[in-house]
């Protein structure tokens, strides 16, 4: 039987994990820079957390989430996104009596029912963080910033962020209703899909990318004509701010976000080169979640980015073609040499050196082609007359040279730093 992984799955090779882990501890470093300390939720919650905080009618809770009754009768989802346990934690946990603002960030794996596609994937990962208790435009400005340094570290240059107000509980309704109006003549023009937000969230219909409903919100009415001043203000004072900053960016009237939640900012990072994998990552505010998950009235704001949207956006690196450590051949069959190569491995880690002893039985010569196939620039060599004389042959798999040496030069030797190619 020949098993493979579940559509829209990846395996995360060791020739890649180099990449993400660089990501992960940028991220990591730049959160720590900013002041945001991590959190980590479980990968499943109750169902409901999902459905009342993203929305009944969002394409996630409505088509995409990975849902199941347990064992006990519950029904519980796997998380579809980060943003809806994160405020159940910190509602939960007490983290909403720390002094605010409260400042999280997390990383780990998503599920989504999505049909898969290059950069789309039903497990992916995010980045991302929240923020609670600071309702100013400044701390927008904090959340897009850092995407904005995260982006310029990892050399992802294609991303362009767009940014929109989408109102608040006041000035929203009274848009929705003018949305509808305008939209209930055009219906005809509209995909299927829509044809059903039209009625329950009319305002997804203006950022659908179909050819019939983009003719269809042609001169429909914008939000931005109906923000009440506060939300109006908050808008311009973020973009006086992104200004000032140096970070650019493009208004995007039709940006609404496919999950319910957002209040006033609402941003995402799209890529530059028309490509259809989807948006490198999005957030905006929140400030009605909290409040709605049964806390105190809490602004909050947050973003969170797609890894592996990211990993593809940043391209290939150039390859490190040797790796720090040593490998140690020893002759094949000769216990001695076996019982000296597992004991020096042994103290080299102790020392802090990468050590990997030969464990096949092959070769003196295959095992210097291994070596190399491996990355190895340096290997230790216990061959017979090396036994005898109670030395070691250190090779250096650039150049081919090779010399011998007493244990303790040898351990001096490998635990100065290579020059050369190997470290450059
Ligand atoms: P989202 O826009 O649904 O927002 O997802 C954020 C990012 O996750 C997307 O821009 C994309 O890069 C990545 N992503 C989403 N679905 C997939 C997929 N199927 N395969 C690969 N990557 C994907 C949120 O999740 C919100 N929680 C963001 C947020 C945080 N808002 C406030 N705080």
């Amino acid at each position: 039987m020949e098993f493979r992984a579940p559509r829209g799955t990846r395996d995360i090779l060791p020739s890649e994990i180099g990449r993400w882990q660089h990501l992960e501890s940028c991220f990591q470093e730049l959160c720590r820079l900013h002041g945001f300390e991590e959190i980590r939720t479980p990968l499943f919650e109750h169902t409901e957390l999902f459905s009342r905080s993203v929305g009944e009618e969002s394409d996630i809770v409505s088509k995409e989430m990975y849902t199941f009754l347990d064992r006990g009768g519950r029904q519980v989802t796997l998380r579809p996104e980060g943003t809806a346990p994160v405020v159940r934690a910190y509602l939960q946990r007490g983290l909403a009596s720390q002094p605010q603002p409260v400042k999280l960030y997390y990383y780990g794996p998503m599920f989504r029912y999505d049909r898969p596609q290059a950069g789309r994937y039903r497990q992916f990962h995010q980045v991302g963080v929240e923020m609670y208790g600071a309702g100013t435009p400044a701390a927008d400005l904090e959340v897009i910033s850092l995407c904005t340094s995260f982006f310029n570290r990892l050399g992802v240059n294609g991303a362009e962020l767009q940014l929109n107000s989408v109102g608040c509980s006041r000035c929203r309704p009274p848009y929705r209703e003018r949305l509808v109006s305008f939209l209930k003549p055009r219906e005809e023009l509209l995909c299927a899909d829509c044809r059903r937000r039209h009625r329950e969230n009319p305002l997804r219909v203006l950022d659908c990318k179909r050819p019939g409903c983009r003719r269809a919100i042609t001169g429909a009415p914008l939000l931005a004509e109906y923000l009440c001043r506060e939300c109006s203000e908050h808008f311009l004072a973020l973009l006086r701010l992104l200004d000032r900053s140096n970070i650019p960016y493009r208004e995007n009237p039709y940006l609404v976000r496919g999950l319910d939640y957002y209040t006033r900012t609402a941003f995402e990072f799209v890529p530059r080169e028309g490509n259809d994998s989807g948006s490198l990552g999005g957030g905006g505010r929140y400030d009605d979640l909290v409040e709605y998950c049964g806390g105190p009235a809490t602004p909050a704001v947050g973003v969170a980015l797609g890894v592996e949207r990211i990993l593809l956006a940043m391209g290939e690196p150039e390859g490190d073609r040797y790796s720090p450590g040593v490998y140690i051949a020893c002759a094949p069959g000769e216990e001695e040499a076996e019982v000296e190569a597992l004991s020096l491995a042994r103290e080299l880690r102790d020392l802090g050196v990468v050590a990997e002893p030969e464990l096949t039985g092959r070769s003196l010569r295959g095992q210097l082609k291994l070596a190399n196939r491996k990355g190895y620039r340096r290997v230790i060599i216990i061959g017979p007359r090396e036994l005898e004389q109670g030395l070691f042959t250190l090779r250096d798999m650039v150049g081919g040279s090779q010399r011998e040496y007493s244990r303790s030069d040898l351990l001096a030797e490998v635990t100065r730093p290579v020059s050369g190619p190997n470290s450059e």
